[in-house]
């Protein structure tokens, strides 16, 4: 498929070298965001490989079927599917709290959450992933993202995940004004409407950067509780997927919402080993809302 950012990609990329150069801990905002694009999109090419931004092995990870596992039945939801028209995420008004890096519930139940996809190879993979084991996930998509590959968004629709906005261009929203916030969730609101016919029910800040004030007035306006995590395997790193795997396990506990990122191979690649010691160990796989819609029917005893 021809990709509309080629053009840019030596560009993007040499600015998001130039970025990594400085020694920061994480590529700037914008390089961040574009360098992953750019490497995508030059896949192809050669300057993208030693960077380690595409995976030559991804393809040779398998998905086993793991028949074993099943969707839970939340209490007070009749389907565990997503519905098209979902109404406002319960549990989230003012007085219970509009932001969430976790919640008390009454069981072992965990969500994992993916974000800034879709991504042309990596998010169909992880599907199939999904598919294979009965996991509904939730995934925070970024506009542009949404605009390149609408099709992988019905799809993620189509087989039960939840998507939540994750911005149209994945900008620092802390620093910017309200206006310009408004018209990053805007955008990735209504490009998600147009690819799929569904509204998100939450948002996930880049870099995890709200303030508390944006908070309440995004909530107000949007409808979307602030959703953070609980474990964050720093993938975007690129780790080594066992690296990853083993953070995601250390992390994970009853209630948690576990941070990672579909647009790298790393990350997609540890996934049929660390969903299933999931498994074995016991948890049950719920989108976001699910989990906080079981916070309200059944708060737990901390
Ligand atoms: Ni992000």
């Amino acid at each position: 498929m021809e990709n509309p950012l080629h053009p840019l990609g030596h560009q993007v990329l040499s600015a998001a070298l130039e970025a990594n150069g400085t020694g920061s801990a994480s590529l700037s905002r914008m390089s961040r965001r574009g360098f992953i694009l750019a490497a995508g999109s030059l896949a192809g090419c050669a300057v993208a490989q030693p960077l380690g931004m595409t995976n030559p092995n991804a393809e040779s990870v398998r998905t086993q079927a793991n028949t074993a596992y099943r969707t839970p039945v939340i209490p007070g939801q009749s389907t565990p599917v997503a519905p098209v028209t979902p109404p406002p995420a319960t549990g989230t008004s003012p007085s219970s709290g509009i932001t969430f890096s976790r919640v008390q519930c009454p069981g072992k139940y965990i969500a994992m959450t993916y974000d800034d996809g879709p991504h042309s190879q990596h998010t169909p993979r992880l599907l199939e992933m999904l598919k294979a084991r009965n996991i509904k996930a939730t995934f925070y998509l970024v506009g542009t993202a949404v605009n390149l590959y609408p099709g992988i968004v019905r799809r993620t629709v189509a087989e039960g995940h939840e998507i939540g906005n994750h911005s149209q261009t994945h900008r620092l929203l802390s620093k910017l004004s309200d206006d310009e916030v408004r018209k990053e969730l805007t955008g990735c609101q209504d490009a998600i409407i147009r690819a799929a016919n569904v509204k998100p029910r939450t948002m996930r800040p880049p870099y995890g950067g709200l303030t508390q004030r944006q908070r309440e007035w995004v909530h107000a306006e949007y409808g979307y509780p602030t959703i953070l995590w609980s474990v964050d395997p720093l993938d975007w790193k690129h780790p080594g997927a066992a690296v990853i795997g083993q953070r995601i396990l250390a992390g994970a506990s009853a209630g948690g919402i576990v941070l990672s990122h579909d647009i790298h191979g790393q990350t997609v690649d540890c996934m049929p080993a660390t969903l299933d010691a999931l498994i074995a160990q016991g948890y049950q796989f719920v989108t976001v809302s699910q989990l906080l819609a079981m916070k309200t029917a059944a708060p737990a005893k901390s």
